[in-house]
């Protein structure tokens, strides 16, 4: 969080019902300036209403937000707007228009100061100058996504609301937002990205919240993952012990023991601590060592820890 104090967004449980069906609920969370916050969850989580809610696109139904240090309500949707920019899930361009007609469009419909600045500024900021001229029908959807990240870059916005800006981009287009990402970061935009690629959070957000109608977790990935594994050693041995209990069962820096492929799993408090322990009783037992490492849980192993969860619960 930034030392100027004040959070970029606030949620204090805030909820979205449509009718009967509820898309989000009791959503509470904080986002520093400056931060990249990643917001996660299954189709129909519950993720663009929750964007399209703090955005003043919808009004929620319960709860409130602070966004951009003004608290949402319908009459200052306009003082909201011109701080923060959403790039919806599909980009909204005019295809028969250019990419500069396009943006001259949209700086007039939100009644920008200095429109050529901002353009060029915008243009500028996703390298696209070269192409101002070409019909946003005729660019490639890498190129497309681009021209949309220019379009919400125009208000200069304070936080920007990015709604799974690689959904469909090959890995080269994909690399190209997560570079423009990390330049705007560097630029202090707060950026709230929502995506469903879990390797994409893990690189670019320094917190994420998973959200599956109700917020589940929220936290650093690395706190995330030690609060739903314990830590443990993965050993692979080229044969397997004759007797393994008897050699785990005498180092006390072990809390339990499963056999994996390969070799054996080992629950410990403190992996570098018990490491050298398990090597030394590994050769003492006449063992082959092919490897002995921490194991590493990536975000997507968490993911699917909670998301099986909520599948348990909602089939009990
Ligand atoms: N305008 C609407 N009217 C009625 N129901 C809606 C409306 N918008 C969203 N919903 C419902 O709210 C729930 C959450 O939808 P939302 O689009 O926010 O999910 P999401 O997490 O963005 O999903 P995805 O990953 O598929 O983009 C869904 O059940 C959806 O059908
Ligand atoms: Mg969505």
């Amino acid at each position: 969080m930034s030392s100027t104090g004040q959070p970029a967004v606030v949620a204090d449980r805030l909820g979205k019902r449509f009718g009967d069906r509820v898309a989000f609920d009791e959503v509470s969370f904080e986002v520093g300036q400056g931060e990249v916050f990643g917001f996660l969850g299954p189709n129909g989580a519950g993720k663009t209403t929750t964007v399209r809610t703090l955005g003043t696109l919808i009004a929620p139904t319960s709860g409130s937000a602070r966004v951009a240090g003004i608290e949402l309500r319908p009459e200052n949707g306009t003082a909201i707007r011109s701080r923060i920019s959403i790039m919806p899930e599909s980009p909204g361009l005019y295809q028969r228009l250019t990419v500069m007609e396009n943006l001259q469009c949209f700086a007039g419909l939100n009644e920008l100061a200095h429109p050529r600045e901002r353009i060029a500024q915008a243009l500028e900021a996703v390298n696209l100058r070269d192409r101002a001229s070409d019909r946003c029908g005729a660019l490639s959807k890498g190129l497309r996504q681009r021209v949309a990240l220019a379009r919400a870059l125009l208000n200069d916005p304070a936080v920007l609301f990015l709604d799974e800006p690689t959904s469909g981009l090959d890995p080269v287009a994909t690399r190209e937002v997560h570079e423009l990402i990390g330049e705007l970061r560097q630029r202090g935009v707060t950026i709230f990205l929502t995506t469903h690629r879990l390797e994409e959070a893990e690189r670019l957000c320094d917190r994420v919240a998973i959200l599956n109608t109700t917020l589940r977790l929220i936290g650093r990935p690395q706190e995330l993952r030690e609060q739903l594994f314990n830590r443990s050693l993965e050993v692979r041995l080229r044969n397997p012990l004759p007797d393994p209990q008897a050699v785990f069962g005498a180092l006390a820096e072990l809390e339990g023991w499963q056999v994996a492929t390969g070799g054996y799993t080992l629950n410990v408090a403190d992996p570098e601590a018990a490491a050298p322990h398990v090597a030394r009783a590994l050769v003492a037992a006449g063992a082959d060592i092919l490897s002995l490492t921490e194991a590493h849980h990536s975000l997507e192993d968490i993911y699917l820890e909670l998301i099986d969860e909520d599948v348990e619960v909602s089939a009990r």
